[in-house]
């Protein structure tokens, strides 16, 4: 047995104006989504928006459904509709918020499990990072990719070593 150490840096932005304006901007697409969510469920909002290579950026919200596993959330919602209309232009980063009574919710938002899979199976498809904004109203943190959100994903480098 031997053990390995898997680490992981984030960028923790206390602060928005610290952030990019692109990157304010991304999120400011995100809060402009959440608004359109469909979650008289949860009470729950989530707002997603992904900037393509092309200056696209494509959002979606989470929609759900009396039977409860039929909807969808607002990451997938925002990947699935930015690849089915543009298939070969990768997509550069996300944005994620989540919002309680109309007001983005204090922690940042982190994407579910089946979510996180879904992100890095785009981002091993396109070759080039999917950076991933977890934004919340004081606090926000950027992932370099989406793998480093779950490491051990299915069919990830770490179990395959490829
Ligand atoms: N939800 C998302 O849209 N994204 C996530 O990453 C986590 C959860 C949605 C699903 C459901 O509509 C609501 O939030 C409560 O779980």
């Amino acid at each position: 047995m031997k053990k390995k150490e898997i680490s992981l840096s984030v960028e923790v932005y206390d602060d928005k104006n610290e952030m990019t304006a692109d990157m304010q901007n991304l999120v400011e697409k995100a809060i402009s989504a959440g608004k359109n969510a469909y979650a008289p469920y949860s009470g729950f909002s989530v707002g997603a928006a992904v900037l393509l290579e092309n200056g696209e950026i494509i959002t979606g919200s989470n929609q759900e459904n009396a039977a409860y596993p039929s909807g969808l959330c607002a990451e997938r919602v925002a990947v699935f509709y930015a690849s089915a209309r543009y298939p070969d232009v990768p997509i550069k980063q996300l944005a994620v918020i989540a919002m309680k009574n109309g007001e983005v919710v204090d922690t940042p938002a982190a994407p579910c499990g089946a979510c996180r899979q879904v992100l890095i199976e785009y981002e091993d498809k396109q070759g080039e990072p999917l950076s991933v904004i977890l934004a919340g109203k004081y606090e926000t943190i950027k992932l370099e990719r989406s793998s480093d959100l779950l490491p051990f994903a299915f069919g990830s480098k770490e179990l395959t070593g490829e």
